[in-house]
């Protein structure tokens, strides 16, 4: 057993969780002043998103320095007081590692494009300008993945922004670089890493294939030998077309490559139907329990999984697929119990313990994320209407999940005194930790409760290792599993619908455990009213 298996990850957007020096951006002196509320809520490790130096294009996923803090979070002094201080309350300190590329800030992309016979040349990829663009390869961020240099007259791929040039993996001095910079953070005491984009860094631009190439897993296991693999740390990496069985590769038990990735193929639904991003299409309910059961039940005893449903690249799980108006409680809690039961790691991100939704901007110059600004005025060329565009920022945008944290009801939700970076959203006047904290019935008591259960109760060790099985498979609305391990069993049970939903079931000598509401058993049926999740215990009488 690994001490990640029992853990609980909390995902910071240092941007928008806690301003302290009155300039509306959050920052590290912020997190700090907020270790005792992380504490309270019951997390032992925090995911924090980069707080390099960078420009800033991609707020901080172009990264300029790797051993600097970006000016607008604080110092490296600061950076060392948050680990010193986060180790005080039982919390590790993640990084997040962006390594598929670097920002065109960086010193080596600054002499990489100087000239071809510069030694960091080699650290780019690069390719001569015959004329015409070299592929019609597209960025994720939209349009060309390929932008000129001048001083050289070459191309330089960039598969996200054009200030995030892509690092050749294959040149052995970047990979020796970037294990360093593991190396340093690990010496500084930090406890994990989040690899960003790390199933792109072995590319086959020849065969058109910006992920998974040949060497991906030789460069990771080396990266794992060079650097991490004899330290005690958590690592997962940011996969986007990861499926089980490339899950159970980079999670193998044997800790040869990560503790464990982010498998997106339940957040990708929509996507697996053939739709773009932007696009989007109601939940198919029985897709998600069958993706998440092969998940559960393909990993178990031979990988490892994180457990999730939103990060600062998501809309808020709980606006997608919940009811973030009049069940918004109930919803939050059933997403909640539906993913802590499960065997994996929990990754919580800011705002989800509150219930946080979407936001709605109708005036686009709120918005802030260089990838939107890229959807819209591509899809203006396209010609579709401002309406529909504006009706895909606001479902699935990332911004929805980087406005500010809401701390209180008072101006700016407690987040800042002065405007900030990114408005927040208009609900924080009910929606925040001040009115959450100690409320029995608040979803941030609620998390609390799930977080104990798994880290601190009788069925703990169910809760980390028990086999998964779902029940009432073809039910179109509810979404059931049980956990067992020895005579303990656990019984999940949610409802998807904002209906009653009666289930034929028997209640007899069943217990309890936890519900989002208060349930009254009947020896008949089991009726879930709207969004209702209701944990129960068998077996073990
Ligand atoms: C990852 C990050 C995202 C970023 C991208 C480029 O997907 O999560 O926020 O824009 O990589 O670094
Ligand atoms: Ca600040």
């Amino acid at each position: 057993m690994y001490w990640w298996q029992e853990s609980v990850v909390y995902q910071i957007y240092p941007r928008s969780f806690k301003d302290s020096n009155h300039d509306g951006i959050g920052d590290l002196q912020g997190i700090i002043s907020k270790l005792p509320y992380l504490h309270y809520l019951g997390v032992d490790m925090i995911w924090l998103c980069p707080v390099y130096a960078s420009p800033n294009e991609d707020n901080g996923y172009d990264i300029s320095d790797y051993f600097d803090i970006m000016r607008d979070f604080g110092s490296m002094a600061d950076m060392d007081q948050l680990i010193a201080e986060a180790k005080h309350f039982g919390i590790g300190i993640m990084m997040d590692i962006v390594a598929n590329h670097t920002s065109s800030e960086h010193a080596w992309f600054k002499e990489a494009k100087k000239s071809k016979n510069n030694p960091y040349h080699a650290y780019y990829i690069f390719k001569e300008n015959l004329g015409e663009i070299p592929s019609d390869l597209q960025s994720i961020f939209l349009g060309s993945a390929w932008e000129l240099s001048p001083d050289t007259n070459e191309f330089y791929l960039h598969m996200f922004a054009k200030g995030q040039p892509d690092l050749n993996w294959d040149h052995k001095s970047v990979r020796d670089a970037i294990y360093q910079i593991l190396n340093w953070w690990m010496d500084k005491g930090i406890k994990g890493f989040r690899f960003d984009v790390i199933d792109m860094i072995s590319k086959d631009l020849d065969k058109k294939k910006i992920s998974d190439g040949p060497n991906l897993h030789t460069y990771i296991t080396e990266m794992n030998q060079k650097s991490y693999g004899s330290r005690d740390v958590l690592t997962v990496g940011e996969t986007w077309g990861a499926t089980v069985e490339k899950a159970l590769k980079y999670s193998n038990l044997d800790g040869s490559e990560f503790s464990m990735i982010f498998n997106f193929s339940h957040i990708l639904l929509d996507q697996a139907q053939g739709k773009e991003k932007w696009d989007f299409i109601d939940l198919d309910l029985l897709s998600l329990k069958r993706v998440l059961a092969e998940q559960q039940i393909q990993m178990h005893g031979r990988g490892w999984n994180s457990l999730f449903w939103n990060n600062h690249d998501l809309p808020r799980i709980v606006s997608r697929w919940g009811n973030d108006k009049e069940y918004r409680v109930q919803s939050s809690k059933m997403f909640g119990t539906l993913s802590h039961f499960m065997q994996g790691t929990p990754y919580i991100y800011q705002g989800e313990e509150l219930g946080m939704t979407n936001v709605v901007f109708e005036d686009l110059n709120d918005y802030r994320d260089i990838e939107t600004f890229n959807m819209i005025n591509q899809r203006l060329n396209q010609g579709y209407e401002m309406n529909s565009i504006l009706d895909s920022i606001h479902k699935i945008g990332r911004d929805n999940a980087r406005t500010p944290f809401q701390w209180s009801s008072q101006a700016h939700a407690g987040f800042s005194d002065v405007e900030p970076w990114i408005k927040v959203n208009p609900n924080y006047i009910d929606i925040n930790v001040e009115k959450q904290m100690h409320d029995q019935d608040s979803v941030l008591e609620y998390y609390r409760k799930l977080i104990k259960l798994r880290k601190n109760s009788e069925y703990q060790d169910l809760i980390r290792d028990g086999d998964f099985e779902l029940m009432y498979e073809d039910h179109p609305d509810v979404f059931a599993y049980n956990r067992k391990l020895g005579s303990q069993r656990l019984e999940v049970i949610c409802n998807f619908h904002g209906k009653v939903i009666t289930l034929p079931y028997s209640t007899k000598s069943k217990r309890v455990l936890l519900s989002n509401y208060e349930e009254v058993l009947d020896q008949q049926d089991l009726v879930l009213r709207p969004y209702a999740a209701i944990v129960l215990t068998a077996g073990d009488e």
